[in-house]
């Protein structure tokens, strides 16, 4: 926090009635005295150590010092009239506003300064943004224009008078099967879309899907480049008690580089996860605990959470969360193929091949039978399903050895 920050804050704390004007004098004194011998440390940490607020408090002042310093560059931004704030996150601001020369509702979403010092990130926001522009698809909240003002980077698009997928499973009932179907299915479309033009969302989650009026979805902030979509990223966001890392992919936690589409079919699975069963695939009590488990633990199958679901979306969602990208639909192509063969009344065929597959890998490798926890028709890091096309094969051929003794029987 620069010195600035750190005055605006000692005003804060004060303002709220959390310290005196007196106790701030003296912890900014401790403050000096640490500086000169060499210990940098900001207001807010040691008034945290001190015992005047808590983690909790410090960061709500935080995001309402952000907030406060954003709505005065937004008003700046030429063109547009900001009309009122809509949302807050983790990386920004998001307002509502008035294009005056198209005379038409817009959302403009405002990025904090701390992000422009990162060369890195600005140019990859204008890049992607420029890309996201160029989408036009349904289900995807259209991209109008990216621009910079007083230092402030901002990302002008399609206003969407509705609410979020969050809103709507945040209370933890479970969404009907053929309603999460369709929504997940529409998501799916604007993200093959988005892939066959290169670009990777990186963020798909119940807070990113818009839910419109009449229950169209929209994909938002499709080319908002994350900081960085890894480890350290969200660790920070949730050391800032943003969201924490419910539907982060495992390459993604790893950090690495080279993230592709699977790394959102990953997501959208544990956005279906969430709608379909009420509750995240992992959780925990601390971000590294749920980013953990999203790298090893076994995922426990939707439907056996929700038993009210088909095995077929069950299934479906096991391929889309494998641990492993491989191991997952190779494109949104082949997860849509699905999706709508289980809309038919049909089974998840792509899905099928994939434990097929894996079960004649085990059986000509035997590797994986050492792996612990690895069984028969199993996707590794999930629990044990039995497909249901093995039992029949199991079954016949029990029936034909049955059949076979019988006839041995009565020829002896
Ligand atoms: N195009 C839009 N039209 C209308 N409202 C929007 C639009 N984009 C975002 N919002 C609202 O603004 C809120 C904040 O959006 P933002 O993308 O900054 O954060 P988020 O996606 O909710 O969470 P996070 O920061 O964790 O990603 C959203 O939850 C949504 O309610
Ligand atoms: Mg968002």
């Amino acid at each position: 926090m620069s010195v600035a920050d750190d005055s605006q804050l000692g005003r804060v704390v004060v303002e709220r009635k959390l310290c005196t004007s007196n106790e701030i004098e003296l912890v900014r004194a401790e403050l000096k005295g640490l500086a000169e011998k060499g210990t940098t440390t900001s207001l807010g940490d040691l008034l945290v150590q001190r015992g005047f607020i808590t983690h909790t408090q410090l960061s709500r002042l935080q995001t309402a010092m952000d907030e406060d310093s954003m709505y005065r560059p937004a008003q700046q931004i030429p063109g547009f009239q900001i009309l009122n704030k809509i949302g807050q996150g983790a990386m920004a601001v998001v307002f509502k506003a008035k294009q005056l020369s198209l005379d038409r509702i817009v959302a403009i979403k405002v990025l904090p300064k701390r992000l422009s010092d990162n060369p890195e990130f600005v140019e990859r926001f204008y890049r992607e943004g420029r890309a996201a522009a160029r989408l036009n698809h349904a289900n995807i909240v259209q991209a109008y224009d990216v621009g910079e003002s007083g230092g402030y980077h901002y990302f002008v698009m399609e206003f969407i008078d509705g609410k979020t997928v969050y809103d709507v499973v945040n209370d933890g009932r479970p969404m009907e099967e053929s309603e999460a179907l369709g929504l997940i299915l529409q998501a799916a479309k604007a993200l093959e879309h988005a892939h066959a033009q290169d670009l990777i969302h990186r963020d798909v989650k119940p807070k990113n899907l818009m839910l419109t009026k009449a229950g169209d979805v929209k994909l938002a902030d499709m080319g908002l480049a994350r900081e960085v979509g890894d480890y350290a990223t969200a660790t920070a966001e949730a050391g800032r008690a943003y969201g924490t890392p419910y539907y982060i992919s495992p390459e993604q936690i790893r950090g690495e580089i080279t993230i592709d589409a699977r790394a959102d079919i990953y997501g959208l699975g544990a956005t279906f996860y969430h709608i379909a069963t009420g509750k995240v695939p992992f959780d925990g009590t601390s971000p590294s605990e749920v980013m953990h488990k999203h790298l090893k633990d076994p995922l426990v199958p939707a439907d056996h959470v929700n038993h009210s679901l088909s095995s077929g979306i069950g299934e479906i969602i096991e391929v889309m969360m494998a641990k492993s990208p491989d191991d997952r639909y190779p494109s949104m192509s082949e997860l849509i193929d699905d999706m709508e063969a289980v809309t038919r009344g049909e089974p998840p065929f792509q899905a099928r091949k994939k434990y097929d597959h894996e079960l004649l890998k085990t059986l000509a490798t035997g590797s994986r039978m050492s792996e612990p926890g690895a069984e028969a028709g199993e996707i590794p890091g999930h629990t044990p399903r039995v497909s249901a096309h093995w039992v029949l094969v199991l079954g016949v051929l029990l029936a034909i050895s049955a059949l076979c003794n019988v006839l041995l029987f009565f020829r002896g």
